[in-house]
């Protein structure tokens, strides 16, 4: 029932937290915003609706998305028990992984940059960052989660200005089904076009 429980949270939360946490290291870092609408502005114009062709001409924009499934995994605990003798119980703490300083430099330090010197593949290849799991029971809904991610992504920052409510932005986790955020993000858009 919890395996059932932790699959339909899949399909329905995740998409939606991982965006949250996107917009919200977003909103606490303005010259990463600046240079996604950089981005935005030199391959689109403005006035162009995005479609999910163009994505692929957002390299930056993807960036930022893995950088955040590295900070933030929406699923930290993949259930590699499947592959361990019965009646043993093991998860692997896929967070610890990608917040290890001897696998990742400056761990903490939210750095899209960091993919332009080492790209490192989020679908599964590489055991350095794994947020959809990796191997026969990787996440099946991977490419349709990046897909919507990356087109929301680019038409809330194409349009809008983003900037944190009164209250400020609160990183603090919690792990739920999915890791999620305690303080859910507040944010005000102003449009920029
Ligand atoms: C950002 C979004 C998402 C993340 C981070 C994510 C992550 C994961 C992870 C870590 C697993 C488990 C791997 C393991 O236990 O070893 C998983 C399994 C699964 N995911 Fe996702 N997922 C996302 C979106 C989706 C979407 C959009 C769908 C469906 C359309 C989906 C469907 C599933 C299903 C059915 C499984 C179970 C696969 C199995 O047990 O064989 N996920 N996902």
């Amino acid at each position: 029932m919890g395996l059932l429980a932790s699959r339909l949270a899949c399909l329905t939360d995740t998409v939606a937290i991982l965006l949250e946490w996107v917009m919200a290291q977003i909103v606490l870092h303005p010259g990463i915003q600046s240079k996604m609408q950089a981005e935005l502005d030199a391959v689109m114009g403005r006035g162009h609706a995005i479609s999910n062709a163009d994505v692929a001409r957002l390299p930056y924009l993807q960036r930022v998305v893995k950088e955040t499934l590295r900070v933030h995994p929406p699923a930290p605990l993949l259930s590699w028990a499947r592959l361990i003798p019965a009646g043993t119980t093991a998860m692997v703490n896929m967070w610890a992984v990608e917040h290890d300083p001897a696998v990742w430099a400056d761990p903490s330090t939210f750095w899209p940059e960091r993919f332009e010197e080492e790209d490192v593949s989020v679908l599964g290849g590489d055991l350095r960052l794994a947020p959809f799991g990796a191997g026969r029971r990787v996440c099946p809904g991977k490419t349709l989660a990046l897909a919507t991610v990356h087109l929301w992504l680019a038409q809330l920052l194409h349009r809008f200005q983003w900037a944190p409510a009164d209250g400020g932005v609160d990183l603090t986790e919690r792990l739920g089904m999915s890791l999620e955020m305690e303080k859910p993000l507040v944010c005000k858009p102003t449009p920029r076009w």
